[in-house]
């Protein structure tokens, strides 16, 4: 493949301000394929124009191991030259002459796409990934989302091996192909009525079949909708096919925004480097989030799947109708459908209690991912400045930061206030691809007078500043004059490539908890909303110190740094009538005594960490007769080990763990009755239902079977490992049976040995199953260093593939990015593991390479040994001569 490189033979940067309109326009794009493994044949007929606005010049179109056989223009073979691997045409008609005709045929090998990008082959069936620059890996083209042309799509293939033919849009006609040598050969023509850019073209060709369900919606249009899969598994598309039903009726409810085409379909592969892509009217999904019954899916899988069928559902407008003018403004397209998808799981809760756990959650994958990405050597703004491979800029900054920026808009504006935004945006831009400026400035025009309005170029900071900004607050208590006051200060650490920055709009909701922890009302308003580096708030009037709750519901991604006392957590942990301070007040109790810990050097392992205080005060989340048990399942699981990470300058991953493996054995030790008293109560064993409420059951009893698995360890206990063990056989579904398996080996009885074997041989045949019971040894709590062992032996395994990006992430992710404590080793050969798994995948997939190449961005905070080893590690797949552009960038910015 040809890269673009500077002398030194490293990779180019790609930056926002070069932008420049296309010189041409694409109008019509006519494709024919014709669909083999080995060799498949693409002829490409389109209708371009001179764009006027640009001066006359050579059209390029891109191209990626693609096979050249002829080009005609206006019918007539033509002039040409590929340069850096694009096709190069100088002799076009000029602007004046009008449109012209170009006609393309290629060939490309799709059984050898092992980068699933383009159009690959997956269990003998064909489909195509094309966000961001794939579709140049199946014909030469404009490859880049502001060239939004009308398609018509001929597929021809063999009956037999590829019954199924699908494209985007409308089949118009299909039917056996005639000629000689086509006799088991047929044909599908699809039209989509929609311009699309390239990266939302998909194609899908094999033996499929469909749930279907026919819909009309509110504002009367009848559709079809279809769920696609292999054979076997159409008892697994249920609760895709309600997903994908709730989600039209959610977008049409709450942004009046109603499917546009008559047929929508979702397509279910088991190779694909990501969760799902939203092409027109034919999504491509993961199996991953598709497929599910209560035998095979956990709760996590069901809720997973709500809301990622719910978000490329929402893309068909955000995203689709209205595009990106460019990649640098994926956060346009991503930020605001994440922000859609979670307010969609959000509102088919049916209690506030359950609206808020989803909140926490949400939250929690900000603080553990993306925090740590926007303090380290990728940190890049919601809209990035720079990038050398666009596939490494599908991150938790564009995607949950970004939802996080459009969360506070909609703050700022109010709910009806944001709806007629998005009301106002539609009108603006409908079919335009457009830039994230005119997405803030829509919802800006549409609130004259609004906060967000009078405020606007400020608010943009936070598509252009990285780094989490820092909120300390400190208040003042005058007893004689009964005046609270408030300090709120900001500021926001360096990040690569920007020293200085500028104070954000931070919308802080707020309130005041009074004597008995009662709700004060204050002549101060519930949202105050930060635009200087430091602002006073007074408040009045008061009887007592009150203990502030600031950043209710987490309205803005920064980092709140307070000194509560240990008796003020308490009381919000107990009080708060603001669900996720709350929870937060429990975090920081936690957090706390773990960091205490960590910095204690008389700290050994098994020395107890946690007092009475917080015992009893967990004892009380536990045993609650009010309180959700989804909400105590998260109030009783500790922060994780990356979260405590991030709280540290030098980092010790082998003493963190210790630390947080000490709590753990104590809370449950400590709890032992309360957590026996649990796991009675909210063991269900009635009809399986995936709901927030079961489900919240289900994972309270899961972390009280855990526990008390935890505390047997110590105590020699043999009863609770033999009932995890009778709970994992006769689960009667997934969540209880894979808790039950997680007790035990989590735990590490002896039982946890047969009880995998069972476990494999039940479900041998399920590859999503599969992955989970390679994930969950690869991630288990390290003991004297068994897990590398492991995983090493889990890559011999006749199951594995490192081809297949579930099963690959399944053992190696699980390992490197989510096993803190079993990867970090003091003797290095997990980093040295790490390096050989990059270089390795690179040769496959460089995205999934790349991906993995990440875990060890933080490595300049690491203690010694770990630090030198890592960059040794890093240094060493650097070093290597034909590493891709993906994995190039990722490694050049850690060591930079
Ligand atoms: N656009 C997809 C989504 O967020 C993600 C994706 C990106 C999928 C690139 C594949 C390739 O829904
Ligand atoms: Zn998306």
């Amino acid at each position: 493949m040809l890269q673009l490189r500077d002398a030194q033979s490293q990779p180019v940067a790609i930056h926002r301000g070069d932008y420049q309109a296309p010189a041409f326009w694409i109008d019509t794009v006519d494709l024919c394929f014709d669909l083999d493994p080995a060799k498949t044949r693409v002829l490409n007929k389109m209708v371009l124009r001179r764009n006027p606005d640009v001066p006359a010049q050579p059209l390029r179109l891109d191209g990626e191991e693609l096979n050249l056989a002829r080009v005609l223009v206006n019918g007539q073979g033509t002039s040409f030259r590929i340069e850096g691997g694009q096709l190069v045409l100088e002799n076009l008609p000029a602007a004046e002459e009008g449109a012209f005709a170009l006609e393309i045929f290629t060939t490309c090998a799709p059984a050898k796409n092992t980068k699933l990008m383009g159009l690959y082959v997956s269990n003998g069936s064909f489909f195509t990934q094309c966000e961001a620059e794939g579709f140049r890996r199946i014909t030469y083209f404009l490859d880049r989302p502001d060239v939004m042309a009308s398609y018509t799509v001929t597929l021809r293939a063999d009956k037999t091996l590829y019954p199924v033919l699908l494209s985007n849009g409308n089949l118009v006609e299909h039917g056996p192909l005639g000629g000689e040598g086509n006799e088991n050969r047929h044909y599908a023509k699809w039209v989509d009525p929609h311009k699309k850019p390239s990266y939302l073209f998909a194609l899908v060709a094999g033996k499929l079949v469909a749930r279907e369900q026919r819909i009309r919606s509110r504002l009367g249009g009848d559709h079809l909708l279809q769920v696609y899969v292999r054979p076997g598994d159409l008892d697994k598309t249920e609760h895709a096919m309600q997903s994908l039903m709730a989600s039209v009726a959610w977008d049409e409810a709450r942004f009046s925004l109603p499917l546009d085409l008559e047929r929508f379909m979702i397509v279910a592969t088991s190779d694909f480097n990501m969760g799902a892509m939203e092409n027109k009217g034919l999504n491509i999904f993961n199996t991953k989030y598709v497929l599910a019954n209560q035998a095979t899916a956990t709760d996590v899988d069901f809720a997973n799947i709500e809301s990622v069928v719910g978000h490329e559902y929402f893309h068909n407008w955000t995203g689709n109708r209205v595009t990106c003018r460019d990649w640098f403004q994926l956060s346009l397209k991503e930020g605001l459908t994440v922000f859609r998808d979670q307010e969609f799981s959000q509102d088919l809760c049916a209690e506030p209690s359950a609206r808020a756990v989803k909140r926490i959650e949400d939250v929690r994958v900000l603080r553990t991912a993306q925090f740590p990405e926007d303090a380290g050597p990728m940190a890049h703004p919601v809209r990035p400045d720079s990038y050398v491979e666009i596939n490494n800029f599908y991150t938790v900054t564009v995607y949950e930061k970004g939802a996080e920026v459009v969360r506070m808009m909609q703050t700022l504006v109010g709910r009806d206030g944001f709806a007629a935004g998005m009301k106002l945006y539609f009108e603006r831009h409908d079919g335009q691809a457009v830039t994230c400026d005119d997405f803030a400035q829509a919802i800006a025009d549409a609130n004259p007078g609004s906060e967000l309005a009078r405020l606007l170029p400020q608010f943009k900071r936070w598509y252009s500043q990285a780094g989490t900004p820092r909120v300390h607050a400190a208040g003042q208590w005058d007893a004689a004059a009964g005046r609270y006051t408030l300090t709120l200060t900001q500021s926001c650490a360096p990040t690569p490539g920007q020293v200085l920055k500028e104070p954000f709009v931070i919308p802080v909701a707020l309130g005041l908890l009074g004597e008995g922890a009662q709700e004060l009302a204050t002549q101060q308003p519930a949202l105050f909303v930060m635009t200087e580096a430091q602002h006073q708030i007074v408040f009045e009037g008061l009887a007592a110190e009150p203990v502030p709750s600031l950043l209710r519901g987490f309205s803005a991604p920064v980092i709140l740094d307070i000194d509560y006392s240990d008796a003020q957590l308490l009381a919000l942990l107990a009080h708060d009538s603001d669900p996720f301070n709350r929870w937060e007040a429990g975090q920081r109790l936690a957090l706390r005594r773990a960091l205490k810990a960590i910095a204690d050097d008389g700290f050994a392992a098994g020395q107890p960490v946690l007092d009475a205080a917080f015992v009893g005060a967990m004892r009380e989340v536990l045993r609650h007769p009010q309180l959700d048990a989804a909400f105590k399942e998260l109030v009783l699981t500790l922060p994780s080990e990356t979260y405590l990470a991030e709280q540290l300058d030098v980092v010790d991953p082998q003493r963190i763990h210790a630390v947080r493996e000490a709590m753990r054995a104590q809370l449950a030790e400590a709890l032992f009755e309360d957590w026996q008293w649990a796991y009675e109560e909210h063991r269900d064993n009635g009809a399986y239902q995936p709901d927030p409420r079961s489900s919240g059951r289900r994972a309270l009893a899961g972390l009280a079977l855990a526990q008390l698995c935890l505390a047997a360890r110590a105590s020699g206990d043999t009863v609770w490992p033999g009932k995890a063990y009778q709970r994992f056989k006769d689960a009667g579904n997934m969540t209880d049976r894979f808790n039950a398996l997680s007790a035990l080996v989590a735990s590490a009885h002896e039982l946890a040995a047969p009880a995998l074997q069972r476990f494999h041989a039940l479900f041998k045949d399920e590859a999503l199953v599969l992955d989970k019971w390679f994930a969950l040894q690869a991630g288990s709590p390290d003991r004297n260093g068994n897990v590398l062992p492991a995983v090493k032996q889990l890559m011999k395994h006749a199951d594995f593939n490192l081809r297949n990006p579930n099963r690959a992430r399944s053992v190696i992710f699980s390992y490197c990015s989510a096993n803190p404590g079993g990867f970090h080793r003091a003797d290095a050969a997990g980093y040295v593991f790490w390096a050989d798994r990059v270089i390795e995948l690179d040769g496959i997939n460089p995205q999934v390479a790349a991906r993995l190449a990440r875990a060890l961005d933080r490595w300049k905070k690491l203690a010694e040994p770990y630090r030198t080893a890592a960059r040794e590690a890093l240094a060493r797949v650097a070093a290597k001569a034909d590493l891709s552009n993906d994995v190039r960038e990722v490694v050049n910015r850690a060591l930079d």
